[in-house]
């Protein structure tokens, strides 16, 4: 048998949009002011210093009043809501290859992006030879095909790792906030990232698309947080799979419209449901689109968005089956628009008891991410700047306003809706086998916030790879992808 074109091992796919691309801009003068922010600066001087020395990014980028400097410092209008942001680029490198180089497409025209579509997911599917690909794609991705293989992106199948257990039902963890929920004939995947340039580029053994194949029928996504919304894992799925993201009223530098950039990359089965819409079936999974509340980047001092519109949008979601019941998280907690707390009271009248909460338990707070805006995703900036005096306060002690639920949220929540189960997710990338970076920590933490509570919830201590199943009862399955 002829061998098969799969992704890499070690290899790392990325695509920026015209947003980010206008963060790496101007990220040098907004770095300059935290930095003087920190050395001890009030905002309107570090404001005024940095425009000094970076005259045309502050002139072309910004606004702000001479006499109320600090209050009325602004992105433009015009780049908080680019009227169209379209994908600019698209890189790829094999970290893991020694002298590996990075190669890249600059998108002119968004034409060519189901083309590049097309070749991922043929890629993706890891079951065709070069000349079965080669017979289905343009000659602009014969092209890129050639160039994904030279630069050791895709190749010719390694001796294929263990393939996610398709019949047995239950949820498995796959890298950082990436979930796989399965019945057994269905399974929804959970905002995918797959050979991403977001991780750790030094894993050994990471999970594949490869290992994945036939087992995904439809992929939900919560929000449009980098480590959460990775265009290029998406792509290695079929242009007709069923993709269910968030509504937004409208596209903005801190959450994209990702119904309409989903469409423009060639996806024909995009859905956005308002929040407590009536339930729709993939196979046998009833899946309910919840609200998501918190991670707002709002603290108690600056704790309103320049416009309205500035929110990061996004979905939590109870999926129902015949073998479990599950509600997933992700970074939710409590703004001024609404609370999880309340939402869980909801879900306990209208479902019933939850049988596994699966969530972030890091207390992320938005007033203590730090000064330093290279250690974090680019999406960090856009999010600043939706609130831009929040800039005063990054720099401040942990745990001051929780922009997520946290340890005592989090079993809150499992309380309300008398959870069996609580499982950690999305707060780091690992080897297969080890637990998320924060989990030795955040487990017993939820755990003395359960008992505190009387809460009989169990915390479930499984790491990266393993999946959560049931078998007469719901149990660990280590190394499910290992
Ligand atoms: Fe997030």
């Amino acid at each position: 048998m002829s061998k098969v074109i799969a992704f890499k091992n070690g290899s790392e796919l990325s695509a920026l949009n015209k947003n980010d691309d206008i963060s790496y801009k101007i990220q040098p003068f907004i770095q300059e002011i935290l930095d003087n922010l920190v050395v001890g600066d009030i905002l309107e001087k570090a404001i005024t210093k940095a425009a000094k020395k970076h005259q045309q990014l502050a002139e072309s980028y910004f606004e702000y009043g001479a006499n109320n400097i600090a209050e009325s410092f602004s992105l433009k209008d015009e780049f908080l809501f680019l009227n169209h942001n379209p994908i600019t680029s698209f890189s790829y490198q094999n970290k893991q290859r020694l002298l590996s180089k990075v190669g890249q497409e600059i998108i002119e025209n968004e034409s060519i992006l189901p083309d590049i579509h097309n070749l991922l997911y043929l890629c993706g599917q890891s079951n065709l030879t070069y000349k079965q690909i080669c017979q289905q794609i343009s000659s602009y991705a014969i092209d890129l095909l050639d160039k994904l293989i030279k630069y050791k992106i895709v190749g010719e199948q390694e001796p294929s790792r263990k393939s996610i257990p398709q019949k047995k039902p239950g949820i498995f963890r796959l890298q950082h906030a990436t979930l796989l929920y399965r019945t057994k004939t269905t399974g929804i995947l959970v905002d995918p990232h797959l050979h991403s340039n977001y991780g750790i580029s030094n894993i050994k053994n990471d999970i594949t698309r490869a290992q994945l194949e036939g087992s995904v029928d439809a992929i939900l996504i919560s929000h449009s947080h980098y480590d959460h919304w990775h265009y290029p894992t998406l792509m290695m799925f079929s242009p007709e799979i069923p993709i269910f993201v968030p509504k937004v009223p409208r596209g903005s530098i801190i959450c994209e419209d990702m119904e309409a950039r989903l469409k423009i990359l060639g996806f024909k089965n995009v859905t956005c449901v308002d929040w407590n819409a009536d339930p729709i079936m993939v196979g046998d999974i009833e899946i309910n689109i919840l609200p998501f509340y918190g991670e707002q980047p709002l603290v108690p001092e600056y704790n309103q968005p320049k416009h309205p519109n500035l929110r990061n949008w996004g979905n939590t979601y109870l999926l129902r089956t015949e073998y479990y019941t599950s509600w997933f998280l992700i970074d939710a907690g409590q703004d001024p628009m609404g609370s999880m707390f309340d939402v869980a009271e909801y879900v306990k009248q209208k479902f019933g008891k939850v049988d596994y909460i699966v969530s972030n338990f890091q207390p992320l707070s938005y007033n203590s991410i730090g000064a330093n805006l290279s250690s974090w995703g680019i999406d960090i900036l856009g999010n600043l700047l939706s609130n831009p005096q929040i800039l005063s306060v990054t720099n401040k002690p942990e745990g001051e306003h929780l922009a997520t639920l946290g340890p005592t949220g989090v079993a809150e929540i499992c309380k309300i809706v008398e959870a069996k189960s609580c499982l950690p997710y999305a707060d780091s990338w690992a080897e297969i086998g080890q637990p998320g970076v924060n989990d030795e920590k955040l487990i017993p933490a939820v755990a003395i916030e359960l008992k505190n509570l009387g809460c009989l919830s169990q915390v479930v201590p499984w790491k990266i790879g393993d999946g959560y199943v049931v078998n007469g009862k719901a149990e660990i399955l280590a190394g499910a992808l290992a």
